[in-house]
């Protein structure tokens, strides 16, 4: 089978946020005798000049756009083995970052879009299933259903859409879009790409996809309800037959304690009650906190956004921070959250490190050195950073939602069970107990927190398992699946 994955952003050529590190491994753990998975996203300008430099170029191509006639250059490269296509553009893909205005972005991806299926005769590869991700993409199998549908090259092509995040959709005003995307008019109705008198490109991918995916199980049935559903509901309910959720790994080479080449002290779950605190002194010299082994030390690495909960944390953080805990966060988004996290380690100096940028290096050692990783989302569709702190011994304290209740079982201090500590409402308080329950049992349960560590460390989130329900889904669509043995 041949499998062609759409995406804005892939590791390691450029990352943005979780979709990236999917769809830049997953393709990896597929059976390669099987399976030929491809990669397909855009040249940006702003890409590392180390990846930047092993492009090579393919070919290139005039393609009609609307009324634009525009220049469509093709790079490759492989990876492990996974070949790598890059779609080039100047006009589009020049940007300091890969996502600008949505007015812009919405004609720079249906470019994109268009340019994939456009590409594909003169890469010479026709795929069986284009898996579509996130609303970047979502405008391939509507162009599939449309103005390819003629050319008996793309005819039987099936088309998997995958939601990483549903609040994102690629909406703006019809009038301007439909000018700039080049499909017939009859596209634009509540049935297909119109939603509330607007374009909605994520819409599109929803209604024209054989098959709808999210990350998790969990989401998969919050979006049909109103509260996650981004005013999509109903239409996931509509579309319920063909939609399920598929948790996403992480890859378990790159995420090793043993091997971490971040790490002063690498560890197993023979050793990681010693190392680990090693790493954490290490950490504390390195951020100018107080210097303590014995201290319970809570991560936080993530997009500063509404989506994971820091107002819940923005809430009690100073109740928090009169515990014996001390508090590392890294990460940049909305400024009144990087501004608070600055305000809190100020005033709680040797207590609070605020780290407001991105770092893989600074990342891995927060896993590898902390003994818990809060992350009270609002919504989480699949979430990879607690599935990170768990490879690590690292408890993750979470909200039950989305991926993180998938991913994380609940401490069960009497049945010495579970991988981590969670809490239901979407409130404050009821995160502080939860906060203060793991401090409890840090600090006077150590047996029972050892074990927790190890537990959490042996739980199994490497692609090899989601990998393999995705290989089903793309057999299931072919009409090739037949029952596998055990
Ligand atoms: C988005 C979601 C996150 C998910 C990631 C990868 O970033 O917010 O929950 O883990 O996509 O699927």
């Amino acid at each position: 089978e041949k499998i062609l994955f759409v995406t804005s952003e892939a590791v390691p050529f450029i990352k943005t946020g979780g979709l990236a590190d999917v769809a830049g491994t997953l393709p990896k753990y597929f059976d390669r005798e099987k399976y030929d998975v491809r990669v397909i996203l855009p040249k940006y300008a702003c890409m590392k000049g180390e990846w930047k430099d092993k492009l090579q170029y393919r070919t290139h191509f005039e393609m009609q756009l609307a009324w634009r006639n525009m220049y469509v250059g093709i790079l490759e490269t492989e990876i492990d083995g996974i070949p790598f296509y890059f779609i080039d553009n100047e006009y589009y893909f020049s940007g300091g970052w890969p996502y600008e205005d949505i007015r812009w972005d919405i004609e720079k991806f249906a470019f994109f879009s268009r340019a994939v299926l456009s590409a594909l005769p003169s890469i010479d590869f026709r795929p069986d299933i284009i898996h579509c991700h996130d609303w970047q993409a979502a405008l391939v199998p509507v162009y599939l259903n449309d103005a390819f549908q003629s050319n008996p090259f793309y005819q039987n092509i099936k088309t998997v859409m995958t939601i990483h995040n549903l609040r994102f959709q690629g909406i703006y005003d019809k009038n301007i879009i439909r000018d700039i995307i080049g499909i017939s008019d009859s596209y634009f109705t509540p049935d297909k790409l119109e939603a509330y008198g607007d374009v909605n490109l994520l819409k599109g991918g929803i209604v024209y996809a054989d098959r709808v995916t999210t990350v998790s199980d969990t989401y998969a049935e919050e979006i049909k309800t109103e509260f996650y559903g981004e005013k999509l509901n109903q239409l996931l309910q509509a579309r319920s037959n063909v939609l399920s959720g598929i948790v996403n790994g992480i890859d378990y080479n790159i995420f090793n304690p043993e091997t971490d080449i971040h790490l002063p002290y690498k560890f197993n779950t023979q050793n990681v009650t010693t190392e680990k605190a090693k790493n954490k002194v290490e950490l504390q010299r390195q951020l100018g906190l107080r210097e303590d082994p014995n201290v319970m030390m809570i991560g936080i690495v993530s997009r500063l956004t509404d989506q994971k909960g820091f107002d819940l944390i923005e809430c009690v953080l100073d109740e928090i921070c009169q515990d014996e805990v001390q508090i590392v966060v890294l990460g940049t988004g909305e400024e009144r959250y990087e501004n608070m996290f600055r305000y809190y380690a100020w005033k709680y100096a040797g207590k609070v490190s605020a780290n407001i940028y991105y770092s893989d290096e600074l990342s891995h050692k927060i896993y590898g050195s902390c003994d818990a990783f809060l992350m009270p989302s609002l919504f989480e569709p699949c979430g990879l950073s607690q599935i990170m702190s768990l490879r690590y011994g690292t408890i993750p304290i979470v909200r039950e939602t989305g991926g993180l209740k998938d991913t994380v079982i609940p401490f069960n201090e009497f049945e010495n069970s579970g991988t981590g500590f969670s809490f239901r409402n979407y409130n404050a308080h009821e995160m502080m107990a939860t906060v203060r329950y793991a401090e409890r049992i840090f600090y006077d349960q150590k047996e029972q927190w050892n074990n927790l560590v190890k537990r959490a460390m042996e739980a199994d989130f490497s692609w090899n398992a989601s990998a393999e329900k995705y290989e089903i889904l793309y057999d299931h669509l072919l009409g090739w699946y037949w029952p596998r043995g055990e």
